[in-house]
């Protein structure tokens, strides 16, 4: 049997109000894969994730996390998943440890397990010398950290990040991700991350899809969407190409930031 995939997202979509934050949308994850979801402001990326994680209303047959129904068993999928949420979530009157530990209880680590689960999720990002201090006397890079030991410390199969390294410096933010990375190949576990740095998403995602207005506008490895916008494009060329104004037309903004590319070859 082959192994069923970490996310399956079909014909997903929810409005809040008159607003269609997301607006059909089908998505495959691989298990093991870095998936970047990216988009501008308000696309529906964290609409998206917080419907994947049960924390907003679905309905049966639209998503399934390593083939578990979300909408049938959330209790289940709750289980199986991590996560980082855009709005910061650490408390920070509780110590780096205590923090850690609130999570290992709420995601049900047994008992037995959680003071040794704590420590080695505090290890791997890197605070175990700081476990002990108040969280409000960490810097945001050291926040962002602790919630990825808050999101690691349930051993997780689907680590899910809703912009993990915004506000932070270039060191912080290599850090958060190195972190990341080796995890990963630690574990082997999935990871779904929202970022708005191309950069990021060029050098850690193994595959991204940009979202635009609710819906899934392109998909495919960097390379790919890259090679797909012409020669030596980058994927801030290709985010603009899908996000801009031009994609309300028919023919979509690929096209005419070919022509533009080729022009400015002309003339420089
Ligand atoms: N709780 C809510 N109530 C009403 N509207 C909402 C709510 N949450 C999101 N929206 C709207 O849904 C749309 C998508 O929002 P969402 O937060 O999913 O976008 P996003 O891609 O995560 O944006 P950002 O990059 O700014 O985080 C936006 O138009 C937003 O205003
Ligand atoms: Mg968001």
């Amino acid at each position: 049997m082959t192994e069923p995939a970490a996310v399956r997202c079909t014909g997903l979509s929810h409005s809040f109000g008159a607003t269609r934050a997301v607006d059909g949308v089908d998505l495959e994850i691989h298990p093991g894969e870095v998936f970047g979801l990216l988009g501008p402001n308000g696309a529906g990326k964290t609409t998206t994730l917080r419907m994947i994680t049960t924390l907003l209303p679905t309905t049966p047959d639209r998503i399934t996390v390593f083939g578990v129904d979300v909408a049938r068993r959330r209790m289940a999928v709750r289980r199986l998943i991590g996560y980082v949420p855009q709005q910061l979530s650490a408390d920070g009157a509780l110590t780096g440890r205590e923090n850690v530990a609130l999570f290992a209880r709420l995601f049900d680590v047994p008992r037995r397990q959680r003071a040794e689960q704590v420590r080695l999720a505090l290890d791997l990002v890197g605070l175990a010398g700081d476990a002990d201090r108040t969280a409000k006397t960490y810097s945001g890079g050291m926040i962002r950290r602790l919630e990825l030991a808050q999101a690691l410390v349930s051993s997780p199969r689907l680590l899910i990040l809703d912009e993990p390294t915004i506000g932070l410096d270039p060191v912080a933010r290599s850090s958060v991700w190195d972190r990341i990375a080796s995890i990963r190949e630690a574990t082997g576990m999935t990871v779904l991350v929202t970022t708005h740095y191309m950069d990021e998403a060029e050098q850690y995602c193994d595959r991204v899809a940009l979202m635009h207005a609710g819906r899934i506008r392109a998909l495919g490895t960097p390379a790919e969407l890259e090679a797909g916008l012409g020669p030596e494009s980058t994927l801030d060329e290709v985010f603009r190409a899908v996000t801009g104004n031009r994609l309300d037309r028919e023919e979509g903004g690929i096209r005419g930031v070919r022509a533009t590319r080729r022009t400015a070859r002309r003339l420089g």
